[in-house]
């Protein structure tokens, strides 16, 4: 049937894939991945695109360039097969933190990510909290952008005593972030000045904002090594804050993220399934809610030519 959607994976999260596939009621499609001895990928489509509406899924997790050329490879052997169009459904954009020339000689990468997409022969991107809003330029071709900020805030909304709440930005580059987030909550909220002095380590100063005898919900974008999260606490618990907790999007968890944040005082942290996390990186006080069902929304609206931004109405 021409103009079908079919939905495929890459490695990177095949149980999102299949959970979206669950909620839109199709399988997913099949294709083959391997490497050549000389560590080279081969990917063969295994089932007719031609004139197809075409999903492909990949997270750009690690290992981030074999997730990226597993994606690029997959794309361009869908282009060749004839698809009528094709959506690369990133849930989790890598490289995103690498968006402005903040040193000399070095890259947007993920610009230049954006651009490699379109070579490979994607003409549209669906993904999900950008780091940067300003990300979504790079794009040449239209983009959807979704957030799981209502879904982390309904779960909070659900479970938690507002009425002491304040939500936290650990830096003034996520205050509008977390600004979206206080304003569904209906609760006030309070910014960190942060310093990034490496990869894994960061300094905060000044709290502005009361969060002294308040519980406090911080909100970010990702969990990378946790080391934001570490000093976030220290400098809550400094100020005088209660309990904590803790919403992102992204759960990266790369470093020594698990260890730390398990044995922080951190009541519970909700993440999304944007990024798959295996049995050994689970632990008690974090809890994973599916975006499964926002994603399948969001192709199903792509596929028909309704409205995505409704879906957040
Ligand atoms: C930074 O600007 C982001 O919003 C996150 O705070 C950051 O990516 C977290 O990284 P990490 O967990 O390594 O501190």
């Amino acid at each position: 049937m021409p103009n079908e959607l079919k939905v495929f994976s890459g490695g990177a999260n095949t149980a999102l894939a299949r959970e979206i596939c669950d909620h839109i009621g199709i399988p997913l499609s099949r294709l083959d991945t391997s490497r050549f001895s000389n560590d080279n990928l081969f990917v063969q489509i295994e089932e007719s695109v031609r004139e197809k509406d075409v999903f492909m899924v990949q997270s750009l997790t690690q290992p981030v360039s074999d997730h990226i050329m597993e994606l690029m490879i997959t794309l361009d052997a869908l282009r060749s097969a004839s698809a009528r169009r094709i959506t690369a459904v990133i849930p989790y954009y890598s490289y995103a933190r690498s968006d402005k020339k903040d040193a000399p000689r070095i890259s947007i990468a993920g610009r230049l990510i954006a651009d490699l997409l379109k070579t490979a022969g994607a003409d549209r991107v669906l993904t999900m909290d950008l780091h940067a809003d300003s990300v979504h330029g790079f794009f040449s071709m239209p983009v959807d952008h979704l957030t799981a900020v209502p879904t982390i805030c309904d779960y909070f909304a659900k479970t938690l005593d507002l009425s002491r709440a304040v939500v936290v930005a650990t830096d003034a580059g996520g205050a509008k972030r977390a600004g979206r987030f206080a304003k569904r909550l209906n609760t006030s909220m309070a910014i960190i000045d942060k310093r990034r002095i490496s990869d894994s380590d960061v300094k905060q100063g000044l709290v502005v904002g009361n969060v002294k005898g308040r519980d406090a919900i911080i909100f970010d974008d990702e969990i990378s090594t946790g080391a934001t999260l570490v000093t976030t606490v220290e400098t809550l618990e400094k100020a005088g804050a209660n309990k904590i907790y803790v919403g992102a999007t992204h759960p990266v968890l790369c470093g020594a993220a698990v260890q730390n944040l398990s044995s922080s005082s951190i009541t519970e942290i909700i993440v999304s399934n944007t990024v798959h996390i295996p049995n050994e990186k689970q632990f008690s006080k974090l809890n994973v809610l599916s975006v499964a069902p926002l994603f399948s929304q969001a192709i199903q609206r792509i596929h028909t030519g309704e409205s995505v931004s409704d879906l957040f109405k």
